[in-house]
């Protein structure tokens, strides 16, 4: 079994800090976001993992290394352009070679292991298993129609949701994903999307699972998710990391890089990157903030890297 993982975005939605620091990196909670793909995947026996990167390659290669520091061995392939999963996982297919893989999304983090139905994979024979999670309002994901725990239709977004299993960002594939990856047209959003590959697996009569999760997910891929990601992390305490200096009160649930100089009075939310100097006094509310930032009582939402827009 080996691992890949998807790593190629742009994330735009954290404009501007993901300009300077590549999303699958930055620290969330004291870790890089990766690390925990990394261990999740070391969980379930997967040592061997491709990570595929887009136009941040020289910054994954150069703070991943060969994966040593995270007990892995680390490859990187080189993703064109994001086009979309399906586009980016074929990118793997010769690292895979022969064998099965996890395919995990990057900016997915989970509360505890699915080892379990990584296993459920090798013991049931099928071709594909994809973790999911009962959710409230399945309308805004890629939602799971199933026949016990057999998966039998996929789509995207439904405005009529036929079921409230939705994707949750791990796939387990076998090599049958190969066959069908050539076959696959762009969607309406003019992307190359996994769901659609599933569908033509399931389309081919292939055995196609869900394995239910109950433990938390998150994608980290916004400013609300990855704070809530964040305080979900430090368990509403806040972290202050080695060699940060806070002058001030700072609230919970707020974490503080390595190194960084941050003056408050007022600041709210919180996730402050290593090494960067954050003046205050007076407001700056939800935040990301990385590099220099000051304020006297300006900023409101803020994703801030310096002066970088
Ligand atoms: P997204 O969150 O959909 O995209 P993104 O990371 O570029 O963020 P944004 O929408 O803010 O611009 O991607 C989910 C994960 O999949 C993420 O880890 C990046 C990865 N990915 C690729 O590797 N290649 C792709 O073509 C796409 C669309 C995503």
């Amino acid at each position: 079994m080996k691992g890949v993982v998807l790593a190629a975005g742009k994330g735009t939605r954290l404009y501007p800090v993901t300009k300077v620091v590549p999303k699958p990196l930055l620290p969330i909670a004291g870790k890089i976001t990766l690390a925990y793909a990394f261990d999740q995947l070391k969980d379930c026996g997967v040592r061997e993992i491709c990570v595929v990167v887009g136009e941040n390659e020289p910054a994954m290669r150069e703070a991943l290394g060969d994966g040593h520091q995270f007990g892995i061995d680390l490859q990187f392939v080189r993703q064109t352009d994001p086009h979309g999963l399906a586009h980016a996982v074929g990118f793997a297919k010769d690292f895979v070679g022969s064998d099965d893989f996890v395919l995990y999304l990057g900016d997915a983090i989970y509360s505890r292991s699915f080892a379990e139905h990584v296993e459920r994979f090798r013991a049931s024979g099928c071709a594909n298993l994809n973790l999911v999670k009962p959710v409230e309002d399945p309308r805004r994901f890629g939602v799971a129609n199933v026949d016990g725990e057999r998966i039998v239709k996929l789509v995207e977004k439904p405005q009529h949701p036929e079921s409230n299993l939705v994707m949750a960002g791990m796939y387990v594939f076998g090599p049958q994903l190969w066959e069908v990856l050539p076959d696959l047209t762009p969607s309406l959003r003019g992307e190359y999307e996994i769901t659609d590959a599933i569908q033509l697996l399931v389309d081919r009569g292939e055995l196609v699972l869900a394995g239910v999760y109950t433990g938390e997910w998150f994608d980290t891929g916004t400013l609300d998710s990855f704070l809530e990601t964040t305080r979900f992390l430090v368990q509403n305490r806040s972290l202050v990391g080695a060699g940060a200096q806070v002058h001030g009160e700072i609230g919970s649930g707020v974490v503080i890089g390595e190194g960084a100089e941050l003056d408050c009075d007022s600041i709210e939310d919180a996730a402050v990157l290593p090494g960067s100097k954050i003046q205050v006094k007076g407001s700056i509310r939800h935040c990301i903030l990385g590099g220099e930032v000051s304020s006297s009582a300006g900023l409101d939402g803020v994703i801030r890297y310096g002066n970088v827009q």
